[in-house]
């Protein structure tokens, strides 16, 4: 059993992800597409010997939290029961983006501790079996295991909930810009309490996921026709459609900054002028821009000449999560 070690993308998702019908088993309500952004990841190292008497984990050095470790070493337990071992491991995982602000790092994160951990326990998944292993964990994970564009299907089994790729036009030359603007001010909610409050609370809840199915149908036809602009609408109908169940949800969840909705509204009058970037937000105020290479500069240059953005990262798609040789001990 050997030290091995992992790197996962992150992905911005575009129908969104957002309430469980098993909490346990992380099996969402609708099905959800995303798509990997290669500059932003996730490496992990896991080995797993007798020389541990205890878990050992560290994330970014020692940011993190009592309850991050406990959901890393639930997931090693998962990895353990599959792999009948009782041995306890060491993980170490570095982000190359802060943890926690809305850019999606544990879907990267469990991607890469499923792939590091089984991989170091001698387990064989294959990319389907990996993306149920790293569902668990975290749903959006499942999509980080394929990477790309992908979908990941709801179900009410687990052996039939995992995420695997879709087909984009290939005259698509797609790229995300990531802008990452000034920090909330408000209280963290977590993802997974975040989701569990607005099913619990949002009366828009149960049409909520009804539109997510609808979406989801309609990214994939304009997917088939080749059509940029169905394609577009479909993204920024699906990040409205998550932020008025988070607006709606008590207490309120506000993501949004002032700077999140100067980026919407210099994108809505870029498109007046022919140049097409369409936005999508997840739980927190950093903005995506899913464009093409042809409009890329421009949008570039638009969006950090707006105050209040620290920093545009520059993303084409991401692919897999993957073992790689260079390990973190
Ligand atoms: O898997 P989690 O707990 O990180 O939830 C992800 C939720 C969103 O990022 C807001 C939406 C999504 O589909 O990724």
């Amino acid at each position: 059993m050997g030290k091995v070690t992992a790197k996962a993308n992150a992905n911005i998702a575009l129908v969104k992800y957002w309430g469980k019908q098993d909490v346990g088993l992380r099996l969402p309500m609708n099905s959800s597409a995303a798509i990997g952004l290669d500059k932003i990841n996730t490496v992990t190292t896991v080995e797993f010997d007798e020389k541990y008497k205890d878990d050992e984990v560290e994330i970014d050095g020692d940011k993190f939290s009592d309850e991050e470790k406990e959901r890393v070493v639930k997931h090693l337990d998962r990895v353990r029961e599959m792999a009948g071992v009782s041995l306890k491991a060491k993980v170490v995982t570095q982000n190359n983006f802060p943890k926690g602000a809305g850019a999606a790092s544990s879907a990267s994160g469990f991607a890469a501790l499923s792939v590091a951990a089984a991989e170091a326990v001698g387990l064989k998944l294959d990319q389907k079996e990996m993306s149920i292993l790293a569902r668990q964990g975290s749903g959006s994970a499942s999509r980080s295991v394929p990477g790309g564009v992908c979908v990941w299907h709801t179900a009410e089994k687990s052996e039939e909930s995992f995420a695997e790729p879709i087909e984009v036009p290939k005259e698509w030359d797609l790229r995300v810009l990531l802008a990452f603007v000034g920090d909330l001010k408000m209280k963290k909610v977590s993802t997974t309490e975040g989701m569990a409050l607005t099913k619990e609370t949002s009366p828009y809840y149960e049409v909520g996921v009804r539109e997510a199915g609808n979406n989801l149908k309609r990214l994939r036809r304009a997917l088939e026709r080749g059509d940029w602009g169905g394609f577009g609408q479909v993204v920024e109908d699906e990040c409205y459609r998550l932020h008025i169940l988070c607006m709606t949800t008590q207490p309120n969840l506000l993501y949004w900054t002032g700077e999140t909705v100067a980026i919407f509204q210099r994108m809505l009058e870029l498109r007046e002028e022919g140049v097409e970037g369409f936005f999508t937000v997840d739980a927190g105020p950093h903005v995506h821009v899913v464009c093409q290479t042809k409009d890329m500069g421009r949008i570039r240059k638009e969006i950090e000449g707006i105050g209040g953005v620290k920093r545009v990262v520059e993303c084409k798609v991401g692919g897999p999560a993957e073992v790689i040789d260079e390990h973190l001990f």
